[in-house]
């Protein structure tokens, strides 16, 4: 079972997540939603093998209250804790449905935290050789979402107009050095202030051509980036991952692509405990166990903590 318990409808009221409430939403919710997901696979406490949890990168209050939870379940039914990395649990849910997936391969991670191109050699082994100077990309939608004025988080809405939309405004195109970084937020200001000169001069803005014209410029950066990696690098295919990773034009670009592109199935790709499974059970297979003082890591970067060399 994958329960989720969202929290779109309270954060939507302030245009994005207060970190406060999020962490009060979490102790609200969590013995509930842990009860509702062995309720639906049908099983008890007794039946499970692993506790796992995620100790970062993220909001800290939001951290504290599942780690806590996790250990105090891992004490009490005296089974096994696994502390897993947020965003090696996004490339993980790749796995749920791949079960013989295995690196080496390139990640391109696009989520509303981060835009990495993460060359994974071996498990557990994470080089990242791209990364965003400013805003990740899911952020830079959101932040878009919010001028437009639409329901937050902005991402998959501005998806669905740009299906809509045709590619009629210039943009600039962002960070166009030939490296495998990003930066969005030259493209992300050139969109809002086309907004407020619009606003100010009291003329429409076609919504759905602004969005395809967003979005195609954005993903294209993406997409060539990613495979130009790919191909520099010789891997022999590339797996995405992150909430980004449900975005329609971002498929259809990588579509394109002569190597291999492997996307998580469309409720794997925002956040999710499944994929924190994943990432669990692979690491209970190296019996990468933590310990039960394990504490939260709001910074956790995947590349400084890379494990791989301790496992060939
Ligand atoms: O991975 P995720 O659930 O949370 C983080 O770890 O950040 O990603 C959430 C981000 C949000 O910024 C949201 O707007 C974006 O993913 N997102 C999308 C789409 N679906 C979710 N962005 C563009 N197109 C989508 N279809
Ligand atoms: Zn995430």
């Amino acid at each position: 079972s994958n329960v989720i318990n969202t929290q779109i409808a309270i954060h939507t009221q302030f245009g994005g997540v207060v970190p406060e409430i999020a962490s009060r939403q979490h102790v609200e919710n969590i013995s509930n939603v842990a009860k509702e997901a062995l309720k639906e696979a049908n099983m008890t406490f007794d039946d499970i093998d692993i506790i796992a949890c995620t100790y970062g990168p993220g909001l800290v209050g939001a951290l504290l209250v599942g780690v806590s939870y996790a250990k105090g379940l891992s004490y009490a039914l005296n089974k096994p804790l696994v502390g897993t990395n947020h965003i090696e649990g996004h490339i993980a849910a790749n796995y749920i449905t791949n079960l013989n997936l295995k690196p080496p391969f390139l990640c391109l991670v696009v989520s509303g935290g981060h835009t990495e191109l993460v060359y994974m050699k071996k498990e557990f082994s994470f080089e990242v050789i791209g990364t965003t100077f400013d805003d990740a990309i899911g952020e830079a939608y959101d932040k878009v979402g919010r001028v437009l004025h639409l329901p937050y988080p902005g991402g998959p809405v501005l998806d669905k107009m740009a299906h809509e939309g045709t590619h009629s405004y210039t943009l600039p195109k962002p960070l166009d050095d030939g490296s495998y970084n990003f930066s969005f937020s030259g493209l992300k200001s050139a969109v809002i202030n086309l907004k407020h000169n619009a606003d100010q001069r009291g003329e429409e803005i076609n919504g759905n051509d602004l969005a395809c014209s967003f979005q195609d410029v954005a993903m294209d950066t993406i997409a060539s980036k990613a495979l130009a990696a790919a191909h520099d690098l010789g891997v022999k295919q590339i797996i995405v991952a992150g909430g980004v990773s449900a975005n329609k034009g971002l498929r259809e670009k990588m579509s394109t692509s002569d190597i291999p592109v492997i996307f998580p199935p469309l409720k794997y790709c925002t956040d999710n405990a499944a994929m924190i499974a994943s990432a669990a059970s692979i690491m209970y297979k190296y019996n990468m166990f933590a310990p039960l003082d394990l504490s939260v890591k709001p910074d956790y970067d995947l590349e400084a903590e890379s494990v791989g060399d301790n496992y060939e």
